[in-house]
């Protein structure tokens, strides 16, 4: 087999065997295959698509082209969940100690935030001590003993993906749906859940841009992860304005905790609500989604899920204080408020150019290996459909250095203003069950 031939019938549009794709990722993978013959196909793939068979193939090749998790010491149904991508997405964060405190397993493997989207993982960081690296055994231990652990990405899952997205982001072919769900698809599987529950997210903070494109994505995902023996479900969220008040990781974090505490923005708890109830319902700690529903507002109300995220603090060598003692959190030394020059109805708030602005305050990656500032980001003082008047507050910057001119205007700019108001995209837009 050639990969010039494997190039050259993607460019004509045809589709490639099993075993040709086989060739392609064991290839790439053990370097036979060169970076420059992998581009050309990535490219072709971006203008042909493959279908879903091909993409079933290139997800299990990358699956199998490393490590997969053996969870079965842990009892309970293993219920993961994935989100694509936002900013202000701090529902993981929520979500953890709510599904944890009900009993029912979640074993976490998250990776760190790139470019304008955070990560889990560095939600984490913020308190000192924390420690993400754990063995399998110590992973298994503790999603015993706390249903709750949360370990960083090891490199030794799907290192095919690893390779062939770094590759894509250099290339100019990070945008295609069926690459997205096979790249996504095969670090899930390989993370050795037996559920998975996914947050896709659209608009302008998002990979996908619009509704049908995020429905298309999650269906994929949601096909390839029965095919591979998973329960699987997908909810559609808009990304249209940053989810929350809160942009920036230790900002981020002290919104999630008062979430726990019973005082959240609705978006917030929206999207947590209808991503739990997925996760309780694929476990079969709930029978139908409203008896979910209340179980996760009783966790909430009882004070159990707050309790759970101290143990899960604890149980990782992190500090818990400042989860009653915010103040304790890594903090920006200035705060600057941004006021407006306009009165009218916020009708756009770019969910995009907020995440970017966080991200050049320092508290994003440009590249994987950058490090980044926990305390500093954006919090939003009025969001889509609220009215304000010249001189109201609208957002407030926490940076390193004093008034920081460009990400100034660049919030500034993410407010749309206008004399009338709009109609609100609803937060979920689709529910796709597997
Ligand atoms: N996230 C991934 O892991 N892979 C993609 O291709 C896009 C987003």
């Amino acid at each position: 087999m050639q990969m010039y031939d494997l190039i050259m019938k993607k460019k004509r549009g045809l589709a490639l065997s099993e075993e040709e794709i086989h060739y392609l990722v064991s290839g790439y993978t053990n370097g036979e295959i060169k970076d420059y013959q992998m581009s050309a196909f990535l490219m072709a793939v971006c203008f042909q698509g493959m279908n879903e068979q091909e993409t079933f193939a290139l997800t299990m090749n990358m699956r199998d082209s490393g490590r997969i998790l053996d969870l079965s010491g842990i009892s309970g149904v293993k219920v993961d969940k994935h989100s694509t991508g936002g900013v202000g997405d701090k529902t993981t964060f929520v979500l953890l100690a709510v599904i944890a405190s009900l009993g029912v397993p979640v074993a976490k493997m998250s990776g760190r935030g790139l470019g304008h989207t955070g990560g889990t993982i560095d939600k984490f960081d913020c308190f000192e001590g924390f420690s993400t690296e754990l063995t399998t055994e110590e992973f298994t231990e503790k999603v015993n003993r706390h249903y709750i652990a949360v370990a960083g990405q090891s490199g030794e899952l799907a290192p095919a993906d690893k390779k062939m997205y770094a590759l894509r982001d250099v290339t100019g072919t990070v945008d295609e749906i069926s690459l997205i769900a096979s790249s996504i698809m095969s670090k899930k599987l390989a993370a050795g859940c037996d559920a998975i529950v996914l947050d896709v997210t659209y608009g302008q903070g998002a990979f996908m841009k619009t509704k049908e494109d995020a429905e298309k994505l999650a269906a994929l995902m949601v096909k390839i992860g029965k095919s591979a023996g998973k329960k699987m479900s997908a909810v559609i969220t808009s990304m249209c304005e940053p989810l929350g008040y809160s942009v920036g990781n230790a900002l981020e974090v002290i919104e999630a905790i008062e979430a726990l505490k019973g005082n959240a923005p609705k978006d917030l708890m929206e999207v947590v609500f209808a991503l739990g109830e997925q996760m309780l319902l694929l476990a079969g700690r709930a029978k139908e989604r409203n008896e979910a529903r209340k179980l996760m507002e009783e966790a909430i109300a009882s004070g159990a899920a707050l309790e759970k995220l101290k143990e899960l603090v604890v149980s990782q060598g992190g500090n818990p204080a400042c989860i009653d003692v915010p103040e304790l959190f890594p903090t920006a030394p200035h705060q600057t408020d941004i006021l407006s020059e306009k009165e009218g109805y916020v009708t756009d708030l770019d969910a995009l150019a907020v995440g970017l602005a966080s991200m050049h305050l320092g508290g994003g990656r440009a590249a994987k290996e950058d490090g980044i500032d926990l305390s500093v980001g954006v919090v939003l003082r009025k969001k889509c459909g609220d009215y304000v008047k010249k001189g109201d507050v609208l957002a407030q910057v926490h940076s390193r250095e004093s008034h920081p001119q460009e990400v100034i205007r660049s919030i500034k700019e993410a407010y749309t203003i206008r004399t009338e108001n709009i109609k609100k995209e609803p937060v979920i837009y689709r529910i796709i069950c597997g």
